[in-house]
């Protein structure tokens, strides 16, 4: 049983890997797996709120009572989250958003060439989501955005930096290497107070921890 902390909310999530297209049959993603989003999602729908999913390409179910929209680029997946912002209280970026897009993707299938040439790839860089929405929010602090980064040193020095930089009040950072398809996870919360590690849990337990974190911080700015 979770207690409704979030009843009367609405949360965007996004979740999963995206796929930035090279021709129609092939492309460039990366290894999230979705699972941390999507357990994100399930949690606040548990916590009582009215949850938008926006999803990349992932083979997870939707979770129980979440509506969710699938996207495949990173354009698509910014464009999907503005058009759905309006009246949100809480955005939570987890899906691992590829930098860059080849800005010279074919619309025919490319075909190996008989000299052995190679495609010559163009990439420019796409949006930063979480950055659009966080520099959107009001000023009483809605939507109350939440980052994750995925670190791999320092991740203690990084995380503050990188909350200060994308402009966010909370950023989650994966402790644990290679966490992407793993059921498992350790995250440290970085606030304007500092940072709490969560140990080490399941992804669902972990969302649920956090969950409850973001209710909490919610709670203080609706009372400002
Ligand atoms: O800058 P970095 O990619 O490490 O930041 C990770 C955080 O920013 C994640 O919350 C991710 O969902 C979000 N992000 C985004 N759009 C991008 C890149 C990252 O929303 N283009």
């Amino acid at each position: 049983f979770q207690p409704k902390v979030l009843a009367g909310r609405r949360v965007l999530v996004t979740a999963g890997p995206t796929f930035e297209a090279i021709d129609p049959v092939r492309g460039i993603t990366n290894l999230s797996s979705g699972k941390m989003g999507y357990a994100v999602a399930r949690a606040a729908r548990e916590a009582g709120a009215e949850v938008l999913l926006i999803s990349g390409p992932t083979a997870l179910a939707t979770p129980f009572g979440v509506r969710r929209i699938d996207v495949q680029s990173a354009q698509q997946m910014h464009d999907a989250v503005l058009d759905h912002l309006d009246g949100q209280h809480v955005f939570i970026a987890v899906a691992a958003v590829a930098d860059w897009r080849v800005v010279n993707a074919s619309d025919q299938k490319l075909k190996k060439q008989a000299d052995g040439a190679v495609p010559e790839l163009q990439f420019a860089q796409n949006p930063d989501i979480l950055a659009t929405v966080a520099a959107r929010t009001n000023l009483a602090g809605f939507p109350y955005c939440v980052g994750f980064a995925a670190e791999s040193e320092n991740l203690v020095q990084f995380g503050s930096s990188k909350r200060e930089k994308k402009g966010i009040p909370l950023l989650v950072g994966n402790i644990g290497h290679n966490t992407f398809g793993q059921d498992d996870n350790t995250i440290i919360l970085f606030d304007e107070d500092g940072h709490t590690v969560l140990p080490r849990a399941s992804k669902l337990e972990l969302a649920r921890q956090l969950i409850s974190e973001i209710s909490k911080r919610i709670a203080k700015i609706s009372l400002l």
